[in-house]
């Protein structure tokens, strides 16, 4: 059998740069469940956040992230994001990504809780799926191998030192084995655990429920990120309607048509996405609606099709000119801050198995990522994975915070069937979701603990995926639990403040 340099999984933007550059030091496979394109990089409207303004700093930059971060932030960790990324932007237009420009220089939008315009954005509100256009063009043009509909299933560990993976070729139905030095989880996030995401089906956890089965540390799991503003409509995926639109002015409206955010924060429509989004459930609650509506009727009509031409085609699609009436929006799942724990160059505690992505925990975003700043982490962290030194076991910790390490506490419950996703999907939004509390976490880690027990054992994709939702479910669920304050996007109606005996990390590990 034939052992690669590197083997990576997943192909987003993650897994194509990773590969892409991996492929400059030796052999390089990428293996997908589905096809190349199927991934969540694609549906990234705003951009990716690079201090390169007039005026702007990667010090300012710094400072942003960190208060975003609300105190677990790794402060090294930010500062090699901000330093390196103007460098890694030019990478990337070194690549051919078509970065919009206003009269020959990149064009800068705002979004929340950054101090300056740094979005740069590609095609208006379509800038992941140009990056991944232009990554997935490079990877075929490449040597790089790619097997798609190849479903990783187990990471082979000898000794405390990665051997390979085991994936399903769902085009065969046979298990194969690839052997490697390197494996690379860049498996993206698990928005699937939840009713309401902006994730794409592929967004099942898969990277940290392989990871945990093999023995590696899963770290900050309790703060998932909701974006507040999804469309809201019967019968409609809850698609993205980008920040930037209120970075470009865009004011929310309850049902009764009131502007709402100047009565929660100073800092209005452009509060830090966690304070939008409990402010609006609060708003929804008062008012007896699913919904609150996002109103940039008073833009110029030709600022919103040029500037957002993706989301004006979807709501026209669905009859809605967004030009004239207002957009129906809640909030949904969008981000998984916590993942597989890494160091700055992307190591885990396992030699050889590497995390790069949403499927990664950095500890760059702490307990609440800035707005942009993911597709940005991507391209730096994938950078240091192959750049660093082979043959050194760097040693760098998270920076900030005493580590809780706990195995998954056993519960004594009895074992139930899940007929399938939606009633996990359903349990984690009430349950897990956007406003939390000690008691309903219990009962959330009891159900899906006893869904656990009852788990078949998996035989094809879907199986697998369920799997590593019912895990990676558990995984949250009880981080939650066990932190007992409120930070960044982790909010307990029984803990509402944040408390200093609580700036540390809960690293959950299998045993
Ligand atoms: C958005 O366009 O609002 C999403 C950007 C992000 O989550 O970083």
């Amino acid at each position: 059998m034939r052992t690669y340099d590197y083997v990576i999984i997943g192909s987003g933007i993650a897994g194509l740069y990773t590969a892409l550059l991996a492929q400059r030091r030796g052999t390089a496979l990428i293996l997908t469940k589905g096809s190349i394109d199927d991934c969540n990089t694609k549906h990234a409207q705003g951009g990716i956040a690079a201090a390169i303004g007039e005026g702007d700093t990667p010090d300012l930059h710094f400072w942003d992230t960190v208060v975003a971060g609300a105190g677990l932030s790794n402060r090294d960790t930010v500062r090699i994001l901000v330093t390196e990324a103007a460098d890694r932007i030019a990478d990337l237009i070194e690549l051919g990504v078509p970065f919009d420009t206003i009269d020959g220089e990149v064009a800068l939008a705002r979004e929340a809780a950054h101090a300056m315009p740094r979005i740069l954005h590609a095609g208006g509100d379509a800038t992941g799926e140009h990056i991944e256009v232009t990554l997935g063009r490079k990877v075929r043009q490449s040597r790089i191998e790619v097997l798609e509909q190849c479903l990783a299933t187990q990471i082979v560990v000898e000794d405390g030192e990665v051997k390979g993976v085991r994936a399903l070729d769902a085009r065969t139905g046979s298990m194969e084995e690839f052997p490697c030095q390197q494996l690379v989880l860049a498996t993206g996030g698990g928005g699937r655990l939840f009713k309401y995401t902006t994730n794409s089906e592929v967004a099942t956890g898969d990277g940290v429920a392989l990871a945990f089965q093999a023995g590696a540390e899963i770290m900050d799991m309790e703060f998932i990120q909701f974006h507040p503003t999804a469309i809201r409509l019967p019968g409609v995926h809850p698609f993205l309607i980008s920040e930037a639109v209120r970075g470009e002015g865009g004011l929310l409206r309850n049902v009764e048509g009131y502007r709402f955010m100047p009565d929660y924060s100073p800092e209005k429509e452009l509060a830090p996405r966690d304070v939008v989004t409990r402010s609006m459930l609060y708003e929804m609650q008062k008012t007896g609606s699913d919904r609150v509506f996002l109103d940039i009727t008073h833009l110029a009509p030709r600022v919103i099709t040029t500037r957002f031409p993706h989301i004006y085609r979807f709501c026209l699609d669905h009859g809605l000119d967004i030009t004239k009436g207002q957009i129906p929006v809640a909030p949904a799942a969008h981000y998984m801050m916590g993942g597989v724990k890494t160091n700055s160059w992307g190591e885990t505690n396992i030699k050889g198995l590497f995390a790069v992505g949403e499927t990664a925990c950095t500890g760059l975003h702490g307990a609440n990522r800035l707005a942009s700043n993911s597709l940005l982490e991507v391209l730096v962290f994938a950078k240091r994975v192959v750049e660093r030194d082979i043959d050194k076991f760097s040693e760098d910790g998270p920076g900030v915070g005493e580590l809780v390490h706990c195995g998954l506490p056993r519960r004594d419950v009895p074992p139930v069937p899940l007929a399938g996703s939606t009633a996990l999907q359903t349990l984690m939004w009430e349950n897990v979701g956007i406003i939390r509390g000690g008691d309903t976490l219990d009962q959330a880690a009891n159900a899906i603990a006893s869904w656990e027990k009852c788990l078949e054992k998996p035989v094809d994709r879907s199986s697998y995926e369920l799997n590593s939702l019912v895990l990676t479910a558990r995984l949250v669920a009880e981080a939650a639990l066990i932190r007992q304050e409120s930070r960044g996007a982790h909010f307990r109606t029984d803990f509402p403040e944040t408390s200093p005996d609580w700036v540390k990390h809960v690293v959950l590990k299998k045993g």
